[in-house]
């Protein structure tokens, strides 16, 4: 496995790729890896010629400086999990790197990002958009493997993909859960043994309130049972819980009945914020 640290290492090394004819599938995390991006990294790897997986805490993307700091860094322990999963090359920037000066662009996702991570993480978006297309840039991959937990950043990513006609594919994958339910994330290391026994509650009211949609009930009605549920256990501090078109990422209204459904979910519980989603 061919790591590298600066930006014109991997461009040369991965264009001598491409001349060669092999195509790349490329899975951008903020390393802390888990099954999750190892099964990013295996579907890539399936899909394509070489693998490649960057690991880059994105300072641009966090509005709030204390979730920064401790979001967790563990480079060695990723490098030997891409290592034993057949990874192929690591780009692993330092901030200097991919910043040396801060960028001035500024995306826009409109109505992307207004609701849900968007409103409740001014920036966020734009930090995601700046250095996905930087990478993107870097790599020039055929296809770029996504997780679904995400699932507002994959469609911001996507509408950038087709408003800057980057040449490439996006790839969206499935949510991979722990045993109770739980997702799997980067943050769930950080929960205390009390918090981590109580975070499947999260998807126990996604589910539920998927149940109560399918028998009937408004997404008001959906709503506020969920949100009476979590009274149960005040250790959460519900941050949203939306009922929204799967398409435009819109709340659903009572008019509006759309193809597919996802229900999304922020909840802080003992300082660690989490998401989730179910989609059906
Ligand atoms: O999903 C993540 O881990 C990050 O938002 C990403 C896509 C690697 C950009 O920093």
């Amino acid at each position: 496995m061919q790591i590298f640290y600066t930006i014109s290492e991997t461009q040369n090394y991965l264009k001598t790729q491409q001349k060669s004819g092999k195509t790349l599938g490329f899975v951008p995390t903020m390393g802390a890896l888990h099954a999750g991006h190892i099964s990013l990294i295996e579907q890539a790897k399936k899909e394509n010629d070489i693998s490649v997986c960057s690991i880059f805490v994105n300072p641009t993307q966090f509005n709030n400086p204390e979730d920064l700091k401790k979001y967790p860094r563990t480079l060695e322990k990723d490098c030997e999990l891409l290592q034993a999963a057949g990874c192929e090359v690591v780009f692993a920037p330092s901030a200097e790197e991919m910043y040396h000066n801060l960028p001035k662009l500024k995306f826009d996702f409109g109505n992307l990002e207004t609701v849900m991570e968007g409103k409740f993480r001014p920036g966020h978006f734009n930090g995601v958009g700046i250095v996905v297309s930087k990478l993107f840039h870097v790599v020039k991959p055929d296809k770029a493997y996504f997780g679904l937990k995400d699932l507002q950043q994959v469609a911001v990513i996507r509408q950038m993909v087709y408003d800057l006609s980057f040449d490439l594919e996006i790839i969206p994958c499935p949510t991979l859960r722990e045993a109770d339910g739980l997702a799997m994330s980067s943050r769930n290391m950080r929960l205390s043994v009390e918090a981590r026994a109580l975070a499947p509650h999260i998807y126990k009211v996604l589910n539920l309130t998927k149940a109560q949609l399918q028998a009937g009930a408004s997404s008001v009605e959906a709503h506020a049972h969920a949100v009476a549920y979590f009274k149960n256990y005040p250790e959460f501090e519900l941050e949203y819980l939306e009922i929204a078109d799967f398409d435009t990422l819109m709340p659903i209204g009572q008019i509006n009945s759309p193809d597919k459904t996802a229900i999304c979910i922020a909840a802080f519980l003992g300082g660690v914020r989490l998401i989730d989603n179910i989609v059906f």
